[in-house]
């Protein structure tokens, strides 16, 4: 099956892509062990994975301290992290390929050894998430039972987001991507089960979504629509967070029209309703009966990216009907570092390396490209059938 439509260019905002196929943000806690900033070692796995005209999403990076939730994953609020993320975009830019940053807040999902003068973890409101969190030097401990955040700290932390936002922009970043799915807190503040409060920030489906709303407003008016990007996830259960398929539809339904009037870079919307290709993943793939990406296409007509257990020929079909604009990988960018190359030239894609979870996350201190950076590079694969094609085009020519 060829890639068409998947491979064919569009304009995201002011971007001109020469394809749709995003590498969707993935956590790898591979960065620099004191100052948590991106180092060489991380420069080279963006720069693997970068694209003529292609566009990127960075790890979750944290806006401001409260919301860490991982050792060794970045943040972008301090110099140190300011200072990698441009080494990062710079070597991005120079392969013509983009870059959003991911504003990832942990909220709960944090623990309090982790944030400063250990003060509790904050969320919505204090419901705990069962298991256990990794703590520094590599200990697990289970999660503790959050701060509920007053209403009047609510702006502060929107002013978090927007600091973040600009700090992004101001280290080279194309955009930001806000995280408001995994079970972090912009999706505590979404999802019934986590937010349980009384104020006019929860409650209905319009008081659960007005702190998401309030913070796009605000990093739209700080670094314009153009440059803002927002995550969802229906029925992931990751961070202990399910919510049923009605409450997801009938977020879906009403963010829709409230995210089309703002004209963002695009909505992502991720679900695990992929295709068969999800079936060497442990997580729970959710029993929606609607399909979520159609679903929510029907509520908004702006720039759409979906993601989530898609193999690249079911991200053909949903680009090909119109449902998607961009379609965002996860795992198979792990080991397919070229991903794009791979499929305009027709190779086998590594459907089962990026599944080694046991890669996912470093583990060592110190550098830890394994898993990371030392995938085949197949790059070299692409020149050699770039050249023998060539070779045989220029023996027929000759002949
Ligand atoms: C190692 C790993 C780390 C991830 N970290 C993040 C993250 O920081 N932010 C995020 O939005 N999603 C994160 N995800 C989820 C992916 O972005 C994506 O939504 C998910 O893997 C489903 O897409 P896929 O089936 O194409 O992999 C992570 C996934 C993996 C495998």
């Amino acid at each position: 099956m060829g890639y068409d439509n998947l491979l064919s260019p569009t304009q995201v905002a002011d971007l001109p892509l020469k394809h749709r196929v995003v590498m969707s943000a993935m956590t790898r806690t591979r960065n620099d062990p004191i100052t948590e900033s991106p180092r060489e070692l991380n420069v080279l796995y963006y720069t693997q994975r970068a694209t003529d005209g292609g566009l990127l999403i960075s790890e979750g990076a944290a806006p401001c301290a409260m919301g860490r939730g991982y050792i060794r994953a970045p943040g972008v609020y301090t110099e140190a992290h300011l200072e990698g993320w441009k080494l990062v975009t710079d070597a991005v830019h120079s392969k013509g390929g983009f870059i959003f940053c991911q504003l990832m807040h942990a909220g709960r999902v944090s623990h309090s050894s982790l944030l400063p003068d250990n003060q509790l973890p904050i969320a919505p409101s204090a419901v705990k998430l069962d298991g256990l969190v990794h703590i520094k030097d590599g200990a697990k401990v289970p999660y503790e039972t959050p701060r509920a955040l007053e209403t009047h700290e609510l702006p502060g932390v929107v002013a978090d987001f927007t600091n973040a936002a600009k700090n992004a922009i101001s280290c080279g970043f194309d955009g930001i991507e806000l995280h408001a799915g995994n079970g972090y807190l912009l999706q505590e503040f979404l999802a019934k089960p986590t937010n349980l409060r009384t104020d006019q920030y929860g409650g209905s489906v319009e008081n659960r979504c007005r702190f998401v709303l309030e913070v796009v407003d605000a990093c739209v008016e700080a670094i314009g629509s153009k440059k803002v990007g927002i995550k969802f996830q229906q029925g992931v259960t990751f961070s202990g967070l399910l919510e049923t398929e009605e409450d997801s539809f009938l977020q879906m339904a009403y963010l829709g029209p409230e995210l089309e009037k703002r004209n963002l870079a695009y909505v992502c919307q991720s679900s695990l309703n992929g295709d068969p290709y999800y079936k060497m993943s442990k997580l729970t793939k959710p029993n929606f009966e609607a399909d979520p990406y159609r679903f929510f296409r029907s509520h908004y007509k702006g720039t759409l990216m979906i993601n989530g257990g898609l193999s690249p020929e079911k991200a053909e079909e949903y680009v090909a009907d119109g449902t998607a604009d961009l379609v965002a990988f996860g795992v198979l960018f792990l080991a397919n570092a070229n991903l794009p190359a791979l499929l305009a030239s027709g190779q086998v894609l590594d459907l089962a390396s990026g599944w080694k979870v046991q890669l996912w996350y470093g583990k060592n201190p110190a550098d830890d490209p394994v898993g990371y950076t030392d995938w085949p590079l197949v790059d070299a694969v692409i020149s050699t059938i770039k050249s023998a094609a060539t070779a045989v085009k220029e023996t027929v020519v000759g002949a």
